[in-house]
């Protein structure tokens, strides 16, 4: 039986309620975290921690618990559900009250619900022996995608239309032609030079926790990393493209709208970051 964790207790995922006049379902007033499960052990849950911590004060949301407990309770549900390789999910929302606008006064309690799910890995043999599609979209969303919302709509449709194209993420552009971030991933190229290519982390992408352990890992490595926007037309004539997050890593991706990304086959440097990220990060031995 699979376990869920709503406001304080585990119950079973059939049972695992939030109220109709919940403010994440009335206004999707709420943040959310993914994170993923290695050996039975959460990965970069410092990282995802600090962005929750960065969403809900943005947002002017109250923890629903001191940050200590709430990971201690991730990792209990985790346990609980005996789940080693999959992905947790936690939504935080400002919490249950009639349908107004304004924040409730007084405030009420924030809703906290967390789920797991079993998952066979991040990223199939064929995606990582052949890499994935993507297509290219315009970016309809709102100017603070810094912050982890459960308000998804753009992403919802930009993803269905990226499976009717037969393509794995939609990668969306800005006014400029430029790649913002894929709907639920970043996005990265390498040039001729070798150069490590993704976007500033201001307030028109989230700061994917793993983008950050992979820039770490390429300054480890020594890999030369220039932090700016790249064009599509200068992706598609990249030598490699890859995409980042929490359920993928980072997974090499060889077509855009179409057309094949360099040689078309997944990229060496692509390879190494994911290998290194798995070992250090994810603790799984070479
Ligand atoms: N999405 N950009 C967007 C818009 C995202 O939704 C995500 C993650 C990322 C990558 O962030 P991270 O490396 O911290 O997972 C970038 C999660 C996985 C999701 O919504 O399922």
């Amino acid at each position: 039986m699979t376990l869920a964790f709503v406001n304080g207790r585990y119950l079973p995922l059939s049972q695992a309620r939030v109220s109709v006049e919940d403010r994440g379902f009335q206004f999707a007033d709420g943040v959310y975290e993914v994170v993923a499960i290695v050996g039975g052990r959460l990965v970069d849950v410092d990282g995802h921690m600090d962005r929750l911590a960065r969403s809900l004060g943005e947002l002017r949301i109250a923890w629903p618990m001191s940050r200590p407990a709430l990971s201690l309770i991730m990792g209990e549900l985790v346990r609980r559900n005996g789940v080693t390789t999959g992905l947790v999910y936690l939504q935080i929302t400002r919490g249950t009250a009639p349908r107004d606008f304004r924040f409730p006064v007084p405030p009420v309690r924030p809703t906290l619900v967390m789920t797991v799910r079993r998952v066979a890995r991040f990223g199939s043999p064929t995606q990582l022996a052949d890499g994935v599609a993507v297509i290219t979209i315009p970016d309809i969303r709102w100017l603070r995608r810094d912050i982890k919302s459960v308000s998804l709509l753009p992403q919802v449709l930009g993803k269905q239309q990226a499976v009717e194209a037969g393509a794995f993420e939609a990668w969306m552009t800005d006014a400029d032609g430029l790649v913002t971030e894929g709907c639920s991933s970043n996005a990265w190229i390498v040039t001729d030079a070798g150069v490590l290519v993704t976007r500033p982390a201001d307030h028109l992408i989230l700061d994917g926790v793993t983008r950050r352990s992979l820039l770490r890992i390429a300054g480890e490595l020594g890999v030369a990393t220039e932090i700016r926007p790249f064009s599509v037309a200068e992706a598609r004539s990249a030598p490699e493209a890859f995409l980042s997050s929490a359920t993928t890593f980072a997974l090499p991706v060889t077509r855009i709208d179409g057309q094949p990304v360099g040689t078309g086959r997944p990229g060496n440097l692509t390879r190494r970051l994911r290998q290194v990220y798995l070992e250090t990060v994810c603790g799984v031995r070479p």
